[in-house]
């Protein structure tokens, strides 16, 4: 049943929050839609969605560790028939924040770290933990310090107008390459601003916000006593889909998560927040009303990793180097198949999996190139869904597209060829 037929049939019989859950969000629908597209096609060039690669070398290292629970007395059972405490595993726990300690002498112990079933609900539940009416009524907003930023945190508000949203700067570092930065005069933090949150490397674009950036927002935090939340999901010291020398961050003014997923587990829906012991157990009494417990496959299959560290040289020789080498190959085919005199440009790809194509000036919308390249067998998303939060709209935001090229060369190859003849077409019409 689609969205609209739901619609039809709950109409009514909902909640306010129920409606704003259950009725779909424009990124569902896309996700339909490329899901519809998906189904029964060998043709199709699916660069939209946001699924790593599979890695041999990687998924080797996670069979290997699924043997090691099934050969070790009572592991694997052990793993399967106990829940854990909500805020997660004690082993995990333990050995995440002496990872933590070790590499980047943060001062953390398991006190300050909690589990959730993927970071995307422990971002929903921080949103909606700090964000919302307060008991006075009074409106507490997440400030989203540079759009575009990632699309799975749009429809997270359990009430609406969560975010409030600001353009960034643009700088222009080559004809073909742009940049955008944090533009701190329009970051005057008002009463309603309860959080600062940013993706880093962000999605969609590859930015990371540079250490200078981040402190500096890190300082709005603190003089106003709220927390910046950032969003490692692609982050050092793993999955470590990053580019660029930028040390990770973290005091008790600031909310750290990171996610398994982009380490090869998106099934294993695990997420992690660091942070000062307060919100940590606040998010642990919130996971035992959603959750009870979080599921503990991937905590199990990690544990080990971040006790030996291999986790760091996984991340660094070969998570890293197999992202860095496939976006150089698409940036590659880009200068190819693109033609140079036209005004595209290509955010620098400092990390994550994606690079942001901005057609500056598109005479049509980057709905109707999506639609067009849908036509021929290439799907990408909309630049327009990521533009969320600002106050008036911004013509930016319908000249963008995101380009996943973390899938096998030949359809990455083949997709930008054909995005490289639409766009001329789009030019040209
Ligand atoms: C920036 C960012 N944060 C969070 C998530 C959620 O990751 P997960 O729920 O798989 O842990 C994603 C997923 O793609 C992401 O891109």
């Amino acid at each position: 049943m689609n969205a609209a037929e739901r619609r039809a049939h709950l109409q009514g019989r909902l909640s306010a929050i129920g409606e704003k859950l259950a009725f779909g969000s424009g990124i569902e629908e896309l996700m339909d839609d490329l899901g519809q597209a998906m189904s029964g096609s060998a043709s199709l060039h699916m660069l939209g969605g946001g699924n790593p690669a599979a890695i041999p070398a990687v998924q080797a290292i996670w069979r290997e560790e699924m043997q090691a629970l099934l050969h070790q007395p009572g592991a694997f059972d052990r793993m399967l028939v106990n829940y854990d405490s909500p805020r997660g595993n004690p082993r995990f726990l333990t050995a995440l924040a002496a990872r933590f300690r070790h590499e980047f002498n943060w001062p953390i112990g398991p006190e300050n770290v909690a589990v959730t079933n993927s970071s995307q609900l422990a971002h929903f539940m921080l949103f909606n933990l700090i964000g919302g009416p307060a008991a006075d009524g009074l409106p507490r907003k997440i400030l989203l310090p540079l759009v575009p930023e990632y699309i799975g945190y749009a429809d997270q508000g359990l009430t609406p107008d969560l975010f409030a949203a600001r353009r960034p700067l643009i700088t222009m570092l080559d004809d073909h390459t742009f940049k955008y930065h944090v533009d701190f005069h329009q970051l005057a933090i008002g009463k309603d601003v309860a959080g600062i949150c940013v993706s880093r490397p962000t999605n969609p674009t590859g930015n990371v916000v540079s250490d200078t950036e981040l402190l500096g927002l890190k300082a709005l935090a603190t003089e106003h006593r709220i927390p910046l939340i950032i969003d490692n999901a692609y982050g050092a010291p793993f999955p470590n889909i990053l580019f660029t020398d930028v040390a990770p961050y973290w005091d008790e003014d600031v909310i750290f998560t990171l996610s398994l997923s982009k380490l090869g587990l998106p099934g294993a829906r695990t997420g992690i927040v660091i942070a000062a012991e307060p919100w940590i157990d606040a998010l642990a009494s919130m996971n035992a009303v959603l959750s009870l417990a979080n599921g503990n496959v991937g905590q199990a299959l990690v544990a080990p990793l971040l006790e030996s560290g291999r986790i760091m040289q996984v991340s660094r020789d070969i998570i890293r180097p197999f992202y860095q080498a496939k976006r150089d190959q698409a940036l590659a085919w880009t200068r190819e198949y693109f033609d140079a005199s036209l005004p595209y440009a290509i955010h620098e790809c400092e990390g994550a999996l994606f690079l942001w194509l901005w057609c500056r000036g598109l005479p049509i919308g980057c709905r109707e190139f999506y639609e067009r390249l849908k036509r021929r067998r290439v799907l990408v998303v909309p630049g327009s869904y990521f533009f969320y939060g600002l106050e008036a709209p911004w013509p930016h935001a319908h000249e963008c597209i995101r380009i996943n090229y973390s899938q096998p060369e030949p359809v990455v190859r083949e997709g930008l060829r054909i995005i490289g003849e639409e766009m001329r077409r789009a030019y040209a019409s």
